[in-house]
């Protein structure tokens, strides 16, 4: 089966015979990243460390067949048919239980089963945003969130996160001159537990702190955790919903810890908002797939689902410590990068004469490739930085991936070097303002950690001065703008 996704190629009449068609909002709509690098994730002979992707080929084939043999036997017309747009009550049920989980106690009428996380995303925007309303997100966000964000045309202002994750100092700066502007954020997105991209995590205190303003404020808080059940270390902490649920809004997903496939995620919030989401939902997708959520009933029914999300834990570990080490080994001393204590990424960050999304075609070339770090920002900021995935391949090839990863960085590292008769470490380039904690050498043991001298995070502790203060390098360099340029612009 072709499953390589396709764009159709479009020659330039075409595209004025349809353009003044458009609606307004497609002239700001992004192509996920994600996306247009799936296609590189399906091609084999590619190390792809760029999808988000668990490793479903550990679930077993036979048990996939037991379990559908049981739908069919058992509700093959109900799974074959339309479902409530307000899901099966069945997978409510599990749901509440997967919140348990975590710690969280939730009435399973509060619950709305979505086509996915990026659905549950989807329709809170829906029914939040108008042109031009503010979503405050982090620096970096998910790459997944930045398309739905654009296409409500939302006005999303970055928050710096450290590894502790989003900084409650500059949020309450942001805050404070949106006052000024007379402007309030409609929904603060967050995603505390082993960050899409950054792999940190929010520590409990700023949770706290967080609520607090939340409650001031009366703001509403989105939390989007898809990782909270894959921690490899550490005790968890508990989730914003559970410390207070009254402005979190909660969105979920099956995808990490059963399957991407069954496209289903879910959105807990209070009575007056799931009434709104439930309409916006019905008028997206009537409802979401009765097949998969059948399968997914099935599946919690069937027995202990807690020892499959361990097994994709151990799994997961050890192949974040084979990115870790590989990372220290082969990557320049003039990167960094964040020590995820769980889910899926790592966040590393290049010297800022680096442009990771030209250095991509390279990669490619030597056959690996990764998600550039502009694809996490609304506004082009993320230059110097890349998302590293570690689940959807195995240790070998990860070791492989970052040996050439390494190599290729390295090269653009000393053609800096040659072109500038400079060294190509900081000074020329990015100088982190936070360093790693100290026990966390290349590779360390501390969540959050980092290689010696760079939190990891673009400019450190803060992407915003990062990447805005270093002045464009001149002379021989513009020679090779294609190939180390600081900023897109
Ligand atoms: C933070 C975050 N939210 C939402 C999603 C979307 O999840 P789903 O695959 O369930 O649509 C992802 C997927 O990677 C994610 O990382």
């Amino acid at each position: 089966m072709n499953d390589q996704p396709r764009t159709p190629r479009t020659a330039a009449h075409e595209i004025e015979r349809y353009g003044a068609l458009f609606a307004q909002r497609t002239r700001v709509m992004k192509s996920s990243a994600m996306r247009d690098l799936m296609a590189l994730t399906a091609r084999d002979d590619i190390i792809s460390f760029s999808g988000g992707l668990p490793d479903t080929s550990t679930f077993a084939p036979g048990f996939f067949t037991e379990l559908m043999g049981r739908v069919a036997a058992d509700s093959v017309a109900r799974a074959l048919q339309y479902g409530p747009t307000e899901g099966l009550s069945d997978v409510r049920d599990v749901i509440a239980t997967v919140m348990a989980a975590e710690g969280m106690t939730v009435d399973p009428d509060a619950i709305l089963p979505t086509s996915g996380g990026q659905q549950a995303l989807d329709l809170v925007c829906k029914i939040l945003i108008d042109p031009g309303d503010v979503i405050i997100a982090e620096a970096p966000t998910s790459p997944g969130a930045v398309p739905t964000f654009c296409s409500y045309e939302a006005d999303v202002i970055q928050i710096p996160m450290d590894r502790d994750g989003m900084r409650i100092d500059r949020l309450r700066e942001a805050l404070a001159r949106l006052d000024r502007e007379g402007r309030r954020p409609k929904f603060i997105y967050t995603i505390p537990n082993f960050h899409n991209p950054a792999g940190v995590t929010l520590s409990l205190e700023r949770r706290r702190e967080l609520l607090r303003i939340a409650g001031e404020r009366e703001l509403l808080v989105l939390e989007d955790n898809p990782y909270g059940l894959l921690r490899y270390e550490g005790e968890p902490i508990p989730s914003l919903f559970s410390l207070d649920g009254d402005f979190v809004l909660y969105a979920g997903t099956f995808s990490k810890i059963l399957s991407p496939g069954v496209r289903i995620g879910w959105l807990v919030a209070p009575p007056p908002v799931l009434r709104q989401l439930v309409l916006g939902k019905g008028s997206a997708d009537l409802c979401s797939s009765s097949v998969s959520q059948f399968f997914i009933a099935e599946y919690f029914r069937s027995g202990p689902w807690m020892d499959y999300v361990r097994s994709l834990s151990e799994l997961y570990r050890r192949r974040r410590d084979a990115m870790l080490d590989a990372l220290a080994e082969h990557f320049p001393r003039e990167a960094s990068w964040t020590h995820p204590a769980g889910g899926l990424f790592l966040w590393a960050t290049m010297p800022d004469y680096i442009d990771t999304t030209d250095l991509l075609a390279r990669a490619i070339e030597e056959r690996v490739a990764f998600v550039p770090g502009r694809a996490a920002f609304v506004d082009g900021r993320g230059g110097s930085s890349m998302r590293l995935n570690f689940s959807g391949v195995g240790e070998e090839e990860i070791r492989e991936g970052i040996r050439r990863l390494g190599e290729v960085i390295r090269e653009q590292v000393a053609l800096y070097g040659t072109l500038t008769g400079r060294d190509g470490a900081p000074g020329a380039g990015r100088v982190a303002s936070e360093p790693g904690p100290a026990d966390s050498g290349p590779g360390g043991s501390g969540p959050g950690g980092s290689r010696p001298g760079g939190s990891g995070l673009p400019g450190g502790s803060d992407p915003v001065e990062g990447d805005a203060d270093g002045a464009a390098p001149e002379g021989p360099l513009d020679n090779v703008r294609h190939l180390t340029r600081k900023r897109a612009g």
